[in-house]
C-alpha cells in the first residue's frame, strides 16, 4: 500500500509589500509543520526594481510557480490571477494556503482557495482604514471573511474582525512578521551615503544622518488626479527648499507625472527623484532619515518600529497603532495641514513614540507555532 504523499504549505505572493511579509514565513512553516512549502507568484508586480531586488535582498528561493497575470485593471488583475490560481491549487492540493497583506492577490488567491475547501490563513488581518474607496479595504475585508486562521499586528484587528463576525477562536495576536524581516536585515541596509553617490547625487545633497526627508507616494487617490499630484509635488518643492528629500518613484507614479506633464516639479535642487529601490537601500533610507512622508501602509509600521517620525499623506489608516503609540501622524494630502506638520517636525524632532507589544522580531515563530497545531498531523 503506497502512503499518501504530504500535502505542502502554499503561500502566495503578487506585489512588493508582501515580499518582506512572506521572506522570514517561507524558511519557517516547513520545519514547524514537517510539511514542504511552495510559493507561488502572481505577477502583479514584475518590473526588476519592483521585485526581483527584493528577492535577491531578502534570500527569497525564486517561485516555485509564476502565474504571470502583469497589469490590468483590477477586475481583470483579480479574474486572471483567479483563473490562473486554480489549476496550480487542484494540482498541489496545499494543506494550507497562506496569504499576506491586502493586495489584489491576496484577495483572488484566498478566495480560490476557499471555494476549492482548502483552508486560508491571513497573516496581517483585520486591519481597516474605514474606507470602501481603497482598492485594498475590500480586498482586506473579503480575505477576512474567507480565512480559517486570522494573523493579526495590533489590537484594533480583533475588535475588527470580532465585530464583523469572526469567531474569536481564529484570530491570532502574533505581532507584525515585516517587523520581524526589518530587525534581521538593518544591520546589512545599505548606507544612505552609498546609495545616493550610486544614484548620481549632487554634490549638494547631504546623506548625513537626518539631513533628508524620504517620500514615497503611490495610492491613487494622490497620484491618479492631475490637481492633487500638482499640488503634492509643489508642497514637496517648498519642503526640499528647507531640506533634501529623497523620492524613489513607484512606477504607477512616473507614469502619472510623465502623462500629466509634471516632471519640471522634480527639477529642484533639494529633490532627487530615483527609480524604485530594493529593499536593503530603502531600508537604510528610512533608518537615517530626519523624517518619512509617505502613502504606504507598510513604511508606517517600519518608521514606528525604526523610531523615525512619518507623516501619512492620507486622511486615514488602518494601522492606528502606528499613530497611538508609534510615530506616525496622518496629514492627508492637503498643503497647509502637511507644511504645519513638517515644521513642527523641524521644530521639535516629531512623535517620539514606542514600538508596539509583540513588534519583536518573534511573529514568525508564533504564526508557524500555531500552524503547526492546527494542521492534521500526516497528510
Ligand atoms: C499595489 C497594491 C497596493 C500596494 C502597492 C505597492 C493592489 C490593489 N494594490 O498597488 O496595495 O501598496 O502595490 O507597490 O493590489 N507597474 C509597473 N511595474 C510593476 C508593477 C506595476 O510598471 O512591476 C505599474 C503598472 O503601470 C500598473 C501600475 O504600476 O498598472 C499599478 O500596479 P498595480 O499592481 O495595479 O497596483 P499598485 O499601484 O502597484
Amino acid at each position: 500500500m503506497t502512503s499518501e504523499p504530504v500535502r505542502p504549505i502554499l503561500c502566495v505572493v503578487g506585489a512588493r509589500p508582501n515580499l518582506m511579509k512572506v521572506a522570514p514565513l517561507i524558511p519557517a512553516l516547513g520545519p514547524a509543520a514537517s510539511r514542504p512549502v511552495r510559493l507561488v507568484h502572481t505577477g502583479q508586480h514584475y518590473d526588476f526594481g519592483m521585485n526581483d531586488a527584493f528577492f535577491d535582498d531578502l534570500g527569497i528561493a525564486p517561485p516555485d510557480v509564476n502565474l504571470g497575470v502583469g497589469s490590468a485593471s483590477h477586475a481583470l488583475q483579480t479574474a486572471e490571477i483567479m483563473t490562473r490560481i486554480e489549476p496550480v491549487l487542484e494540482a498541489e492540493r496545499p494543506a494550507l494556503v497562506v496569504v499576506v497583506g491586502d493586495v489584489n492577490s491576496t484577495l483572488a488567491a484566498g478566495l480560490v482557495a476557499a471555494k476549492l475547501e482548502i483552508p486560508v490563513a491571513h497573516v496581517e488581518a483585520g486591519l481597516r482604514s474605514f474606507d470602501r474607496t481603497m482598492p485594498e479595504e475590500i480586498n482586506r475585508v473579503l480575505t477576512d471573511q474567507v480565512a480559517d486562521l486570522l494573523f493579526t499586528t495590533e489590537p484594533s484587528a480583533h475588535t475588527n474582525l470580532t465585530r464583523e463576525g469572526i469567531a474569536p477562536e481564529r484570530i491570532h495576536f502574533v505581532g507584525n512578521v515585516m517587523i520581524d524581516t526589518l530587525k534581521r536585515n538593518l544591520a546589512r541596509a545599505v548606507p544612505p551615503a552609498e546609495t545616493l553617490a550610486q544614484a548620481g547625487a549632487s554634490e549638494g545633497l547631504s546623506a548625513a544622518p537626518r539631513d533628508y526627508a524620504l517620500l514615497t507616494l503611490h495610492r491613487p487617490t494622490n497620484v491618479d488626479d492631475k490637481e492633487c499630484l500638482a499640488r503634492l509635488l509643489e508642497i514637496v518643492s517648498e519642503i526640499a527648499r528647507r531640506l533634501a528629500v529623497v523620492f524613489p518613484v513607484h512606477p504607477r507614479t512616473a507614469a502619472r507625472i510623465e502623462a500629466f506633464g509634471l516632471r519640471a516639479l522634480l527639477d529642484q535642487p533639494g529633490l532627487l527623484a530615483l527609480p524604485p529601490l530594493g529593499y536593503l537601500k530603502a531600508l537604510g533610507l528610512m533608518a537615517k532619515a530626519r523624517l518619512v512622508l509617505t502613502d504606504s501602509g507598510g513604511m508606517q509600521e517600519e518608521t514606528t518600529a525604526l523610531g523615525v517620525p512619518c507623516l501619512t499623506l492620507r486622511t486615514t489608516t488602518e494601522r492606528p497603532i502606528t499613530v497611538d503609540e508609534g510615530t506616525n501622524t496622518v496629514v492627508g494630502n492637503d498643503p497647509a495641514r502637511i507644511r504645519a506638520a513638517f515644521e513642527d517636525v523641524l521644530a521639535t524632532g516629531g512623535k517620539a513614540g514606542r514600538v508596539p507589544k509583540l513588534w519583536d522580531g518573534r511573529a514568525t515563530e508564533r504564526i508557524a507555532a500555531v500552524v503547526a497545531t492546527w494542521l492534521p498531523k500526516g497528510t
